[in-house]
């Protein structure tokens, strides 16, 4: 029920106002003034009362501000002036006396009415608003705390009121907004934070503005405060995303740039990280042929963390793998998922997150962040680093198949070169040089060299090799069955061996480790036709892992490789044959001149002396070795074709008749006749067919001319003349050197060809 506060010295009008209205109104009637402190609804006093009264029913008004707390002016016709004084500032409204009763509640219930709306008004407002309105008194105690105070700052009213706010407390910015109201600033406002009561923090903005009394003091200070949080949240937000896209745009810029898998992964790695303020991360890749993830770049911690791989599944980086989501790690050495294994190698203190790359339709890799505490990673930096690395997924898959096809022509062209160097019959030598050269450059290693078999103490030794810096491996044997590559003949079996400090069986040739630094080492038996022919072997001065496709790659150079060397080998024995064929055929031919020296009773090596004369002088004319093989075959024979004349004319110690002669020059003919059909010997028939034809064309058995007689045949006749002129023959005796040297020189244009005679004089005469 609402009160009613009388303050009427006139006792007679206290008695008829309390009589009119005590049924509908709790009516206080007090014995002093003290009561005007009191809760009540509506004050009624009279002209003595308010003279007494009006500052303190003023400030009364002012505590209850801004609800409208109403007083009532009892009056007599002549209080009109002094109710004018007090009208709106300390009463109301006003009644002249006689007090008419039905109008005296009317009035009341009137004013009344306007406090409870005012006062209903008051609560929706600081119920309704999201500012909160804080009103503080002069010694900055709270008098007004709202429910939207409560909700801003998590204080009630009932812990509040009458204490300094706990909202400004320790605020600087607060406080001296404050402290310039108080010193009559008009209007003050600023931006701030606060915890609140659960210590979250709180940004609010802070209007502040003076209340005057009366006399224009300042008795109260409201402040209007806004909580600002959300939309600074939200703003921040919206920075952040602009952020999040211009990383995005960066990082696909620069990973344009790159043009192999290779070039990307660090640019990849290092922008992302370099973006979102990490110091450390490392990408793992998917080699989907051994179905395990490898470190493809790392920096920071992760950079020494682990070099051997990891199965989906395993770790921290499989887990993600298989699960194909992203995963925060508080701390990654307390984190349930690391690999037992490297529980050493993580830093303590170092949190972060591991996060797939998604291809297309399929997986990838992972990437790590790290940060160290208390920072932890984001969701919404998971977000944007789920963006990145599906924009980087896509990127690394396109690159990868198209640096496949390119690696598979690289291949197959490298495989071809070998192919031609084979079939191209290019030594064995040629043919290892370049499996080397394609080995080491196409596996991506620093040297390969090729170690071959000897049968006959089952050793294998330097054949070939690419890429060594020292000659070391040219000089080490190796014995059949010991160490990597004696075991890979052996066994016929392909080993690899990432650190060779470590190698089982042992590396033994220590020279390759200490003298060329090598690490990592593959070597693979070279079979031809089921025969171990030797072993090419790979080296590598850096840690490598191999994936499939090297090692396919690998076996289809060795496999090549040994046909090569089977070819190879091939070849040369049936080069050899030949030579050997050649030389049994030299043999033949020597035997065959001189059984015919002696039959022909010519002095002893007649034959072998025009072949030598005659080669030499070849020679000086510039023949080729290859047709002074030819020469020399075709001089031995020169008188092959005498085998067909009978001793009686052969060995006749006269002149030969007219008949005798139509035989005897028919041994050039006859040589022609037993000689053609052998192929081998063909190329030689000039001088057995053609010695005795003479230059101006009287010779036999073709009657040629001038240098219509191959050259070997008029070189040859000059030596044959020469030396038959200085042996004794049945029919005659030799003739004296110069005689024989005036007759080759007069016959020079008519028997011989001058250039011939020339040359050979010229011989002679250096030999003498
Ligand atoms: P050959 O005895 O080996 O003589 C080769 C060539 O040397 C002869 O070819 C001829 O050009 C030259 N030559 C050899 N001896 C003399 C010589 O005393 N005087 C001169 N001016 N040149 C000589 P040619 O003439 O076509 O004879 C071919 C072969 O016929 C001779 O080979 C020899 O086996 C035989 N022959 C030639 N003349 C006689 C002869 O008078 N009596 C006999 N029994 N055989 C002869
Ligand atoms: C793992 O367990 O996935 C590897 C360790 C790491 O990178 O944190
Ligand atoms: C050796 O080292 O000499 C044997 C072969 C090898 O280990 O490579
Ligand atoms: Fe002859
Ligand atoms: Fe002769």
């Amino acid at each position: 029920m609402s009160r009613v506060l009388l303050l009427l010295d006139h006792r007679e009008n206290r008695r008829l106002l309390a009589e009119a209205l005590v049924p509908h109104f709790e009516v206080i009637t007090p014995v002093s003034d003290e009561a005007l402190a009191d809760n009540f609804d509506v004050g009624i006093v009279d002209g003595v009362a308010l003279s007494r009264l009006g500052r303190q029913i003023e400030a009364r008004k002012q505590k209850e501000y801004p609800v409208f707390l109403p007083f009532l002016f009892i009056a007599s016709r002549r209080d009109v002036g002094m109710a004018t004084n007090h009208l709106w500032k300390s009463i109301d409204d006003l009644i002249f006396s006689p007090i008419e009763k039905v109008e005296l509640l009317a009035r009341v219930r009137g004013v009344y009415e306007r406090r409870r709306l005012s006062l209903e008004y008051h609560q929706f407002v600081l119920r309704a608003s999201t500012n909160a309105i804080v009103l503080l008194n002069r010694v900055g105690h709270v008098v007004q705390w709202s429910p939207s105070e409560e909700r801003i700052f998590g204080w009630s009213e009932a812990e509040t009121l009458g204490k300094h706010p706990p909202c400004i407390s320790e605020e600087e910015i607060f406080n001296k907004l404050l402290e310039t109201v108080w010193l009559g600033e008009e209007f003050a406002s600023g931006e701030t934070v606060c915890p609140r009561k659960d210590g979250s923090i709180v940004h609010f903005t802070v209007a502040a503005a003076p209340l005057r009394d009366a006399n224009g003091t300042i008795t109260y200070a409201v402040c209007v405060i806004s909580d600002v949080t959300e939309s600074k949240r939200t703003l921040e937000l919206q920075k952040r995303r602009l952020n999040e896209l211009e990383t995005l745009d960066h990082v696909t810029a620069v990973l344009r740039q790159a043009r192999t898998v290779d070039e990307a992964l660090p640019i990849l790695l290092n922008e992302t990280l370099a973006m979102l303020g990490f110091p450390a991360g490392c990408i793992w890749l998917h080699q989907p042929a051994e179905n395990h993830l490898r470190v493809a770049a790392a920096t920071g911690w992760f950079a020494d963390l682990r070099e051997t791989p990891i199965k989906p599944g395993e770790g921290i980086a499989g887990t993600v793998f298989a699960s194909g989501r992203a995963h925060i790690s508080p701390e990654f050495v307390s984190d349930a998922f690391l690999c037992p294994s490297d529980i050493e190698r993580v830093p303590a203190g170092w949190g972060g997150a591991c996060i797939p790359i998604h291809a297309l339709e399929t997986l990838v890799g992972v990437f790590f962040v790290s940060c160290p505490l208390p920072r932890q990673v984001q969701p919404d930096e998971i977000k944007l680093l789920e963006s990145l690395t599906r924009m980087a997924g896509v990127t690394l898959q396109r690159m990868e198949l198209y640096e496949s096809t390119q690696r598979r022509a690289r291949q197959l062209e490298a495989l071809h070169e070998i192919d031609r160097a084979i079939s191209g019959s290019m030594g064995l030598r040629a043919i290892l040089d370049t499996l080397c050269r394609q080995a080491a450059t196409e596996l991506r290693m620093d040297a390969a060299g090729v170690l071959l078999l000897d049968p006959t103490d089952m050793t294998l030794g330097y054949a070939a090799g690419y890429g060594f810096r020292t000659s070391a491996y040219q000089h080490l044997r190796v014995r059949l069955g010991q160490g990597q590559a004696g075991l890979a003949a052996l066994e016929r079996k392909t080993f690899h061996c990432p650190d060779l400090r470590s190698a089982v069986p042992a590396f033994l040739r220590k020279e390759l480790l200490e003298n060329e630094g090598f690490l990592a080492y593959a070597v693979v038996p070279l079979i031809a036709k089921g025969n171990i022919k030797g072993v090419l072997e790979v080296f590598h001065r850096a840690p490598f892992s191999p994936d499939r496709e090297w090692w396919g790659f690998l076996e289809k150079l060795a496999l090549q490789g040994a046909i090569g060397i089977e070819n190879a080998q091939l070849f040369e024995s049936l080069e050899r044959s030949n030579m050997e064929l050649s030389l049994a055929y030299d043999a033949t031919i020597e035997g065959w001149s001189r059984a015919l020296d002696l039959r022909d009773k010519e002095t002893e090596g007649h034959t072998l002396r025009v072949m030598e004369m005659t080669v030499r002088l070849a020679r000086a004319a510039g023949m080729t070795d290859q047709e002074l093989v030819h020469v020399r075959h075709g001089a031995l024979l020169h008188d092959i074709g005498k085998m067909g004349v009978p001793d009686a004319i052969l060995l006749k110690p006269d002149k030969l008749t007219d008949e005798e002669w139509v035989v005897m020059r028919q041994h050039p003919m006859l040589a022609y006749e037993m000689l053609s059909p052998i192929a081998y010997l063909r190329p030689a028939l000039d001088i057995p067919y053609c010695h005795h034809e003479k230059w101006d064309g009287t010779g036999y058995p073709r009657g040629l001319k001038g240098e219509q007689i191959p050259l070997a045949a008029r070189l040859f006749a000059v030596v044959d003349v020469w030396d038959a002129l200085r042996s004794d023959r049945p029919y005659r005796l030799g003739w004296p050197e110069e005689k024989v040297r005036e007759y080759i020189r007069a016959s020079a244009g008519t028997h011989f060809d001058p250039k011939a005679v020339e040359l050979f004089l010229k011989l002679i005469s250096e030999m003498t």
